[in-house]
């Protein structure tokens, strides 16, 4: 995600606004500052405001209080439960008969605060999960995936989790047992559905201003941290290594080289064949990883038998008029500017690649243009893996791009719109 700006709450505040009616202080969950933003920045009492990134920052409860509203969601969720010792002896979801193999959606929060510039705070995270440091009112992400995986046939989640909430801002030091207990606690709940869970870092290929290998923290650093995670996981099949979330302005050939030193620790750290994603420049943008040299830069990475096996590129693509995922208007379903090319390339290259990242606004827009967009996906199964969309977990459901179901008092859960027309099967 590059930035989200919530246009379309905007929007409704300036209308409200010259109603006279607007608040003063944001209500809990609410948009209260990021770049553009012209709403109310303080918030309802018991809440305070927390930077997602530059785009966006919402009202969040203060650990230990419980909103009337997240009450209703603990207490009626109270079956789902969440252990992290629970092991992953859940079957793998059987592969669909047609379209792509992994559709899902990012379960985000564990990222939040974390800016473009990979600067994350670690008290800025936002973890779904719903017992969180016992506060027992936080999102409830593994919730969230068991019903995406019964009702939505979805079998694949992005765990996206900052590099310094792992290592608790200690750069190239051990992962803090706490912290990877907490975030252990998610990935375990993906894996006990049955799906694939992608582990996220979701730090720009940069920690704190800095990209990695580039003037920043060291390759050995950043290979220090995903030997760590590997080897946890090495047993794991279902988990997917996500080495990066969006780099952007690196040199891809050197950044390339920083990909093939964490794709050979992995592999050496035991995690022999799962997959692994190679992320290029440009924010991952699908429409630009041709032309901006990532796709031939990643293509020479190998894995220490020399093979390219389950070495997947990872691409992201949004719908708006500017590829940032900030607007809840989209303008295309981004086939022949981004897909087809890509297909031809992926095909000509004999390789394959994930999206990662997709979404847009509960709009008929955004609706038409998603469908045909997964559509085409569907139809180019060969070289396109799946899907995840952007984003539910920890996400409010005003946030303009959520795909975050809401809970009733029943139990039931009800998907976003853009959900149930065109990411679910
Ligand atoms: C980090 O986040 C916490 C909790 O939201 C906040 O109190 C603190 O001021 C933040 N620190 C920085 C440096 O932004
Ligand atoms: C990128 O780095 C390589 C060395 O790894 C160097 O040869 C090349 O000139 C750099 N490219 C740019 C555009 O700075």
């Amino acid at each position: 995600m590059k930035n989200n700006k919530a246009s379309r709450l905007l929007a409704a505040y300036l209308y409200l606004g010259a109603t006279g009616v607007v608040a003063q202080q944001q209500t809990t969950w609410g948009q209260c500052g990021g770049i553009g933003y012209s709403g109310p920045t303080s918030c309802t009492s018991g809440t305070s405001c927390s930077t997602l990134n530059s785009y966006y920052a919402q009202c969040i409860p203060a650990t230990g209080i419980i909103t009337s509203t997240r009450t209703t969601l603990a207490s009626t969720s109270a079956t789902t439960t969440t252990s992290a010792s629970r092991t992953t002896s859940a079957t793998s979801i059987p592969p669909p008969s047609s379209g792509v193999r992994f559709a899902g959606i990012n379960i985000a929060g564990f990222d939040f605060s974390c800016s473009t510039d990979g600067t994350c705070n670690v008290s800025g995270a936002y973890p779904p999960l719903k017992n969180y440091d016992g506060a027992n009112n936080y999102p409830d992400g593994v919730g969230q995936m068991q019903h995406f995986v019964k009702d939505d046939g979805f079998n694949i989640f992005r765990l996206p989790v900052s590099w310094q909430y792992l290592v608790n801002a200690n750069l190239g030091g051990t992962l803090d047992a706490t912290n990877l207990g907490y975030y252990d606690q998610l990935v375990q709940g993906c894996l006990a559905t049955g799906a694939y869970c992608i582990i996220d870092i979701h730090n720009y290929a940069r920690w704190n201003g800095k990209i990695i290998g580039q003037g920043g923290p060291t390759n050995a650093q950043f290979v220090s941290l995903w030997t760590q995670i590997a080897t946890k996981y090495a047993s794991e099949p279902r988990i997917w290594f996500g080495t990066m979330n969006e780099p952007h302005d690196v040199n891809i050939t050197t950044w390339a080289g920083t990909v093939q030193a964490v794709v050979t620790a992995i592999r050496n750290a035991g995690a022999a064949s799962q997959y692994i994603s190679l992320p290029g420049t440009d924010y991952q943008s699908a429409g630009q990883i041709i032309s901006d040299g990532g796709a031939a830069a990643l293509s020479i990475i190998k894995n220490p038998d020399g093979s390219t096996t389950n070495l997947i590129f990872d691409v992201h693509k949004y719908l708006d008029s500017d590829n940032s995922g900030t607007n809840s208007i989209c303008v295309t379903d981004n086939v022949d500017s981004a897909f087809a090319p890509l297909a031809t390339w992926l095909r000509t290259n004999k390789r394959q690649a994930i999206l990662t990242e997709t979404g847009g606004g509960n709009t008929p827009s955004c609706e038409q243009y998603m469908c045909q967009q997964i559509q085409y996906l569907n139809q180019n199964a060969d070289v396109y893996m799946g899907y995840v969309g952007w984003a539910a977990g920890s996400f409010d459901p005003g946030y303009p791009l959520a795909e975050t179901p809401v809970q009733a008092s029943s139990g039931a859960w009800t998907d976003q719109p853009l959900v149930s027309m065109c990411l679910a099967r």
